[in-house]
């Protein structure tokens, strides 16, 4: 029998290192892994000769198409923002269904859920985002893990959308009892609210002052206490967008005690530091946590070679230039959040590999393998493996180029990165048997997206296994 597409001669990256395999797939599944005569006749024979195969990739982190902020929308929209994700070689997103005033997470599950509906171009999840906790949120916890969204997402800041410790600890303790797992935006609001209003008083009111309001210690200490309420609730915890060096070593002891504690970082706390802030638009790169420094930096990089932190996402989220424009002249009011889909395959090949900072494997750990297996994907996603879904990402390691709107085709109006110059690039993407990028160029059908269901691995949640 013949199968549909066979690529040959590439690097292939398993978990058990880098092999020069054959790779062959029929339908949306990998069939065989081998040399090419082992893998027979193929419709389509494509040489991959002297590139790089990777798992589709996995970004657990993206908000497309949403509103925060005072109700301003964000401009990447399912279809364009999961484009650009393709044209890096992203095979499957997990956005937030957030709680909808007055609703049930069901209810805004199903919003969310209709409104991405037949528009993605990859495959798609949901965090449930959680704001108001009370026994009717509670009692939708179950059926909510038993039918396929097993993690829920809580932020300790922002106006509206802060979830206490009171309610938290009860989330923890419902959605731990039933197998889910919390994420968490790690920001102490009272720390930042005091030093925000205290600027503000003496008219400090530019960028570099969103950094200031947040030290280090304003993430360290949620991360701190937030472990401790989840380790005597019973549930694995998951922190979005490390950025500070106290917060990797609070993460690395509770691991070293075994508790199933698990981090990501965001590209950009890899490549940029708050000197942005002190530039003539320094506002647009106002993010939160803020933009740190080389000290954090460093110990972020070692943390992803090390194991400490699990993931690099890209927080993806695009205000445009003209309403981040509108409100800077205070830096409180400025919508938090950058556009930055396209950017993290190129930056962790280019700054990662490339440096030496990573090898290869890890760089599949921390781009696919690890978010498939804490947010209960794999193995159909985040590995090479016979039997599971046909997402590759073909990347050619020697290709220069420079991080523009144009070359990573974002539909923002603003790069994260602008001009930043990278080696290394996804020629081409697989989604479930399925050629979307072939040569750098978008050739899917605007569709093809799948909602995925998923269940967690219990190891995952009872120990630190990665
Ligand atoms: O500044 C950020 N990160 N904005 C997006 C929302 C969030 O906090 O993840
Ligand atoms: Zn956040």
């Amino acid at each position: 029998m013949a199968v549909d597409l066979i690529l040959t001669g590439g690097q292939v990256v398993t978990p058990y290192g880098v092999k020069r395999m054959d790779i062959a797939i029929h339908e949306s599944h990998i069939v065989a892994l081998g040399t090419e005569a082992s893998l027979g006749i193929a419709h389509r024979r494509v040489d991959v000769t002297d590139k790089v195969i990777v798992p589709g990739m996995v970004d657990a982190h993206v908000h497309l198409e949403d509103e925060f902020f005072g109700g301003t929308k964000m401009i990447s929209t399912f279809a364009g923002g999961t484009r650009a994700a393709a044209l890096s070689g992203i095979t499957t997103i997990i956005d937030f269904a957030f709680q909808l005033p007055g609703s049930s997470l069901h209810e805004s599950l199903a919003a969310r859920k209709a409104l991405a509906e037949g528009k993605t171009a990859i495959d798609y999840a949901f965090h449930v985002g959680v704001s108001t906790v009370d026994d009717d949120i509670l009692g939708e916890v179950q059926t909510l893990i038993a039918h396929g969204h097993p993690s829920f997402k809580v932020f300790t800041i922002y106006p509206g959308r802060t979830v206490t410790d009171g309610p938290l600890f009860d989330l923890m303790q419902v959605v731990g009892k039933h197998g889910g797992l919390v994420a968490v935006h790690a920001e102490n609001a009272s720390i930042a609210d005091y030093r925000v209003a205290k600027y503000l008083k003496h008219g400090q009111t530019g960028p570099i002052y969103h950094a200031r309001s947040k030290p280090n210690i304003v993430e360290a200490e949620v991360i701190q206490r937030v472990m401790y309420l989840a380790k005597h609730a019973g549930a694995a915890v998951y922190f979005m967008h490390v950025s500070t060096r106290e917060g990797v070593e609070l993460i690395r002891a509770a691991r070293q005690a075994a508790q199933p504690v698990y981090g990501e970082s965001c590209t950009h706390y890899l490549v940029l530091t708050e000197d942005a802030y002190k530039g003539e638009n320094g506002h647009l790169w106002i993010i939160s946590p803020p933009l740190r420094r080389e000290e954090d930096q460093k110990s972020l990089w070692k943390s992803l070679a090390d194991g400490i932190l699990s993931s690099v996402s890209s927080d993806e989220s695009s205000w445009s230039h003209r309403d981040k424009d509108a409100k800077r002249a205070r830096f409180d009011q400025v919508p938090n959040g950058a556009p930055g889909i396209g950017v993290r395959t190129p930056v962790l090949i280019s700054e990662g590999v490339n440096k030496n900072r990573i090898d290869w494997e890890t760089f599949v750990a921390l781009t696919s393998t690890n978010a498939a297996r804490i947010f209960g994907l794999y193995p159909r996603k985040g590995v090479i493996a016979i039997g599971s879904d046909a997402d590759l990402a073909v990347i050619d390691p020697n290709v220069s180029w420079s991080l523009t709107l144009d070359s990573l085709q974002m539909e923002a109006d603003w790069c994260v990165l602008p001009n930043f110059d990278v080696t290394g690039k996804v020629v081409m993407t697989v989604l479930r048997g399925q050629t979307i990028v072939e040569e750098g160029d978008y050739v899917g059908v605007p569709n093809h997206g799948q909602y995925l269901s998923r269940k967690l691995c219990p190891d995952v949640l009872h120990r630190p296994v990665l």
